[in-house]
């Protein structure tokens, strides 16, 4: 059993952004962000990656805060050699635990049923993650490239809305 480590604080935010450029250019299935958006994520405590006991990153994902007590999770995404729901059940807990008030929106199904089932989160609506964030999850999705992405997802699947308020 090799040991993960869960971090914000990337000792080569460099190569961790073109490992996770090349898997969104592999593989689809998560909305892709920029080299720019990566990078300042990755500085502002924003990015939070799984490392191997080598220091190689196996998997991440994005909090996105709203406001002073709730983040928007998101590009979560473990690399194939990993896939055995270990990286990913370390991120769901570090990402979780990051604000009192966690917003997930996805497209898959599997996904949102298993936050609800192993993780409590409860589902919402547009307008409630739209309320709990204060209006940002809707203020960031005006970006065109967001729009774009969001766009190309909805004529694919519903999105499903979830939230998770810690007591
Ligand atoms: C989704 C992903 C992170 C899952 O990681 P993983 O290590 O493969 O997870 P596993 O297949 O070992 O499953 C672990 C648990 O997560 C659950 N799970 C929830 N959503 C899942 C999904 N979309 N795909 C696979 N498993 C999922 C499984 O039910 C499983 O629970 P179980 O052990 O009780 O059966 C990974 O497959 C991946 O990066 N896929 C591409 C990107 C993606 O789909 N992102 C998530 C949706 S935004």
């Amino acid at each position: 059993v090799t040991a993960l480590t869960i971090t914000t604080d990337h000792p080569d935010a460099k190569s961790l952004v073109a490992t996770i450029l090349a898997a969104q250019q592999a593989d689809a299935t998560v909305a892709p962000r920029s080299r720019r958006a990566l990078t300042r994520a990755a500085g502002s405590g924003r990015l939070v990656a799984a490392y191997d006991h080598a220091g190689t990153p196996v998997g991440w994902v994005l909090s996105e805060p709203c406001t002073p007590r709730t983040t928007e999770l998101g590009a979560m995404y473990v690399l194939p050699g990993h896939r055995d729901g270990k990286a990913f059940r370390e991120l769901t807990t570090y990402a979780l635990a990051m604000r009192p008030k966690s917003i997930v929106v996805t497209m898959d199904g599997r996904f949102a049923q298993w936050l609800l089932d192993e993780w409590h989160l409860t589902e919402t609506t547009l307008w409630g993650v739209t309320r709990a964030s204060a209006g940002v999850f809707l203020v960031r999705r005006l970006a065109p490239w967001r729009l774009r992405a969001a766009l190309g997802h909805v004529k694919q699947a519903t999105p499903r809305y979830l939230i998770l308020e810690r007591p």
